[in-house]
């Protein structure tokens, strides 16, 4: 090999080298100069991100703990910062967003740009495998399956399995008392309506405190040491689960051997098992799905029926009102004769009272999104990764949606009002492809126990203004005590 050749090839690694480092420092300039550009053009809600980890995390608890989540957390940084906001809570970047808009940007872009977001703690208690925790065709396929199986037992079914709980409960629970607690009473109820209407069971009561040790964990820390909170929500979540996994199993050895009642076909409990059986749904996931229903009904529907009651206490000629509907429709029926489908669809004033009292009360505040793309919104962009929480309250109580937002006053739900409403105003039952599924169900049941309680008895609150408390949903803080007196009727007595 010549000295020249040797030269000239260094001469050449030389010059390549050089190149390289040339372009490397050009592309880096670039990519730096992007990243300024980016820097400019992202502009991120306004709002305190606090200390790090941290942020406003205590605010926001403290907040909670005294259920004004929204007038000392949500409200003053609205007026600071606007209607959509960032803040810090419990490690995340996250961004308050109200008002129809945001409702329906980010609830109807579930699996778009956002996606449910739910602490590690009610994963973990609920189940990986509900449908909370479901995405895109698994979410649409299992939502499918608990919504078909309310519409095939048919709405009579329903109203007449609800009819036979309130009754029976009723005739257990309120008989020879003077008083009641309602909220606790609302829960017992609605606990065993969910078990009959979906799974087809009579429930023994010592399992209702096994199912609310597990709801005390849902929102507490994931932490599994002996005696937490965590720790006993997961013990109760292991009994519930080999309860519920003997039940399919029996149900699984019913269906095969066909067994299966004509009456049952249509049950939630029904419907997983045959999907087990056809190697569409595994056992897993019908235990999920029914821990997550009973947990999903339960507050909900009993903080509701406590507030629709509170509501009308205050308000006596609404009662007077609501009271004249259900005595029309009771005059109608024989001794005994149960409820249908077209009395409940004369319960109209009644539904508006309801519908009020959960405007001015959602049962659910909000809850929370996680983005999986980066968001423009409204000029602002919200990274990929952060949080987002639309919350109920950022409409119910905004004056540019309901005048006199504060007062109660349940014409606004007249017909012709409602229908003037925007979508996305009223929205404590969500909105989007997570809308709530279990709406009809939860109707039907708050407006059966209204009817049998003011037809049949005298009321009202022992404490009128008992605060309401957070933990982990909204609940009235004395159980809702209430003075009750058998009613003494000249109309004919529909029996309890
Ligand atoms: C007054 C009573 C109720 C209220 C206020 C309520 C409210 C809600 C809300 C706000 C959501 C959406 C949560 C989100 O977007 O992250 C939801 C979802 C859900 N609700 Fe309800 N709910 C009630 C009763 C019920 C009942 C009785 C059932 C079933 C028996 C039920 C089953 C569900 C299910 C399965 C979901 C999840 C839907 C999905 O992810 O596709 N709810 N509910």
């Amino acid at each position: 090999m010549s000295i020249d050749f040797i030269y000239s090839d260094l001469m050449w690694a030389f010059f390549f080298l050089v190149l390289i480092a040339f372009a490397s420092l050009s592309f880096l300039g670039r990519k730096q100069s992007d990243t300024r550009r980016k820097q400019n053009t992202t502009k991120l809600p306004p709002g305190e991100m606090g200390l790090p980890w941290i942020g406003e995390t205590m605010d926001f608890f403290n907040a909670q703990k005294k259920n004004k989540l929204y007038e000392e957390f949500v409200q003053p940084r609205i007026v600071k910062h606007g209607k959509i906001f960032k803040t810090r809570i419990m490690g995340s970047p996250t961004v308050i967003v109200n008002g129809s808009e945001a409702n329906k940007f980010f609830l109807s872009n579930e699996f778009k740009l956002v996606k449910s977001s739910w602490p590690s703690s009610s994963v973990q208690l609920m189940g990986k495998d509900s449908i909370m925790e479901k995405d895109g065709e698994r979410h649409r396929f299992l939502r499918g399956v608990i919504v078909t199986s309310f519409a095939h037992s048919g709405l009579e079914t329903l109203v007449s399995k609800i009819c036979n709980s309130v009754q029976l409960h009723i005739s257990k629970n309120w008989h020879g008392r003077g008083m009641i607690h309602l909220y606790r009473s609302a829960k017992v109820l609605t606990f065993n309506v969910v078990f009959e209407c979906l799974m087809g069971m009579k429930v023994e009561p010592e399992l209702l405190p096994t199912f609310e040790r597990v709801l005390e964990g849902v929102f507490s820390p994931a932490v599994n040491i002996p005696g937490s909170r965590f720790w006993r929500a997961k013990k109760a979540r292991k009994e519930i689960e080999n309860m519920l996994v003997k039940v399919v199993r029996e149900k699984m050895k019913e269906i095969m051997e066909g067994r299966l009642k004509k009456e049952e076909e249509g049950l939630l409990l029904s419907k997983l098992v045959c999907g087990i059986i056809n190697g569409e749904i595994t056992e897993q996931e019908a235990v999920d799905n029914m821990v997550l229903l009973v947990f999903a009904a339960h507050d909900t529907t009993s903080f509701a029926i406590a507030m629709t009651f509170k509501m009308l206490a205050h308000h006596p000629d609404c009662y007077t009102k609501l009271l004249q509907e259900h005595e029309e429709i009771r005059k109608e029926k024989r001794s005994g004769e149960d409820l249908t489908v077209e009395d409940v669809k004369k319960m109209k004033y009644s539904w508006q009272v309801a519908r009020e009292s959960m405007r001015l009360h959602p049962p659910i505040f909000g809850s929370f999104r996680k983005t999986i793309a980066d968001i423009d919104y409204e000029g602002f962009s919200i990274p990929k990764g952060w949080k987002v929480l639309w919350t109920a309250y950022g409409t119910h109580y905004n004056e540019e949606y309901f005048k006199e937002a504060t007062r109660f006053k349940p014409s606004r739900f007249e017909e012709e009002e409602a229908t003037r409403m925007g979508p996305y105003v009223y929205v404590p039952f969500g909105g989007g492809p997570r809308l709530c599924a279990g709406y009809q169900m939860a109707k039907l049941n708050i407006l059966i126990f209204l009817h049998y309680v003011v037809t049949h008895f005298d009321w009202s609150l022992l404490h009128p203004h008992e605060p309401i408390s957070f933990d982990p949903l909204p609940f009235p803080s004395l159980g809702l005590p209430i003075k009750i007196s058998p009613k003494i009727s000249l109309t004919a007595p529909s029996q309890i």
